[in-house]
C-alpha cells in the first residue's frame, strides 16, 4: 500500500486560493491515514487477474478513499455522531470549524467522482465504476444506511433491521471495492460474486466496529469509543458476549467461502481478508 499512499499525496486537489485554511483542510483526513481496507480490496482483486493495470487502479482506489473520508468527515459533525476525533487526528469541526467539515466533505465526495471520470480506463469502464460508487455510496447506500443510524437513536431496532442499515451504511462500500476491481479486470460474474461476499464481509467489519467502540479506548482506536450507547448496534441490541458470538459465525462463514475462489485471488487476498475477518478476535 506504499504505492497507493504516495498516489494519494501526488493527486491531492491543492492550488492555494485565498481561504486562509481550505485546501489544508482537504487533505488533513486523507493524509492521516486510516486502515485503507477499500482500497486494499479493490487492488488486491486487479493485481490477481493484470496486474498491468493496477497503475490505472490507483484512481479507482482513491475514488474510494476519497468517498469513504468523507463520509467519515461528516459522520464526525455535530448532528450526526459528534466527534472530536479521527484517524488519532482532531475531527475537521474541531480542528477548523463545522463549515469547513461540511465542505470539505462535499468536495471530498464530487471529487471521488472527477478522479473515476479521468481514470485511464475506457468509456465504458468508467462509467461502470462511476455508476458502482455513485450507487452503492449514494442515496441507496451509505447515505440511507447513515440517514438510518442517525433517525433512529434511541429506538430500537430490530436486529434484522439494524443489519439493513449495517449493510447499507458499511457493507455496500465494500463490496462495491471487490466489484469494482473486477469491473477494471473485466471478469463481470467475479464481480457479482465479490459483491455478495463483500456484503457479507462488510456486515461483519461493522459488527466489529461496534465490538470495539466498547473494547478500545479512543486512543487505540484514534476515534472516539464508547459512543454507541444511543445507536442501533448489535452490542447496544444484544450484548457484547451475543454480538461475538454472531461475528465468530460470520468469520467462519467467510473463512469457508474464501477458500471457494480461485487460487488467484487468495494468493493474493488471502492473508488481507484472513486479518480482518479475524480482527474483532485478536
Ligand atoms: C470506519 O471505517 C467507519 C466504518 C464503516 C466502520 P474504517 O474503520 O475503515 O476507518 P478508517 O478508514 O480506517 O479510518
Ligand atoms: C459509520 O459508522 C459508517 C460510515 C458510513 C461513516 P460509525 O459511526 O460506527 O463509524 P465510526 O465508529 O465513527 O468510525
Ligand atoms: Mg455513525
Ligand atoms: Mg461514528
Ligand atoms: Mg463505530
Amino acid at each position: 500500500m506504499k504505492k497507493f499512499e504516495q498516489f494519494l499525496i501526488d493527486n491531492l486537489p491543492v492550488s492555494k486560493s485565498i481561504h486562509p485554511h481550505y485546501e489544508e483542510a482537504l487533505q488533513v483526513m486523507l493524509q492521516a491515514g486510516g486502515k485503507r481496507f477499500r482500497p486494499a480490496l479493490l487492488l488486491g482483486i486487479v493485481s490477481s487477474y493484470n496486474s498491468l493495470l493496477e497503475e490505472g487502479a490507483m484512481h479507482a482506489a482513491y475514488a474510494i478513499e476519497l468517498l469513504h473520508t468523507y463520509s467519515l468527515i461528516h459522520d464526525d459533525l455535530p448532528a450526526m455522531d459528534d466527534s472530536p476525533l479521527r484517524r488519532g487526528h482532531p475531527t475537521l469541526h474541531v480542528l477548523f470549524d463545522e463549515v469547513t467539515a461540511i465542505l470539505v466533505g462535499d468536495a471530498l465526495n464530487t471529487y471521488a467522482f472527477e478522479v473515476l471520470s479521468n481514470a485511464p480506463f475506457s468509456d465504458n469502464v468508467r462509467v461502470k465504476l462511476i455508476r458502482e460508487l455513485a450507487t452503492n455510496g449514494g442515496l441507496n447506500g451509505m447515505v440511507l444506511g447513515q440517514a438510518i443510524d442517525c433517525h433512529f437513536e434511541n429506538q430500537p431496532l430490530s436486529i434484522e433491521d439494524v443489519k439493513i442499515l449495517h449493510t447499507n451504511k458499511t457493507a455496500k462500500l465494500i463490496a462495491a471495492s471487490l466489484k469494482m476491481g473486477a469491473i477494471i479486470v473485466g471478469e463481470e460474474d467475479l464481480g457479482e460474486e465479490l459483491y455478495d461476499f463483500g456484503i457479507k464481509l462488510g456486515l461483519l467489519f461493522q459488527i466489529q466496529d461496534d465490538i470495539l467502540d466498547v473494547t478500545q479506548t479512543s486512543e487505540e482506536a484514534g476515534k472516539l469509543t464508547g459512543n454507541d450507547e444511543d445507536k442501533n448496534s448489535f452490542v447496544t441490541l444484544i450484548g457484547l458476549e451475543e454480538t461475538t458470538k454472531e461475528a465468530n459465525t460470520l468469520a467462519d462463514e467467510l473463512e469457508k467461502e474464501l477458500n471457494n475462489f480461485d487460487e488467484k485471488l487468495q494468493n493474493n487476498l488471502s492473508e488481507l481478508l484472513t486479518k480482518y475477518i479475524n480482527r474483532h478476535r485478536n
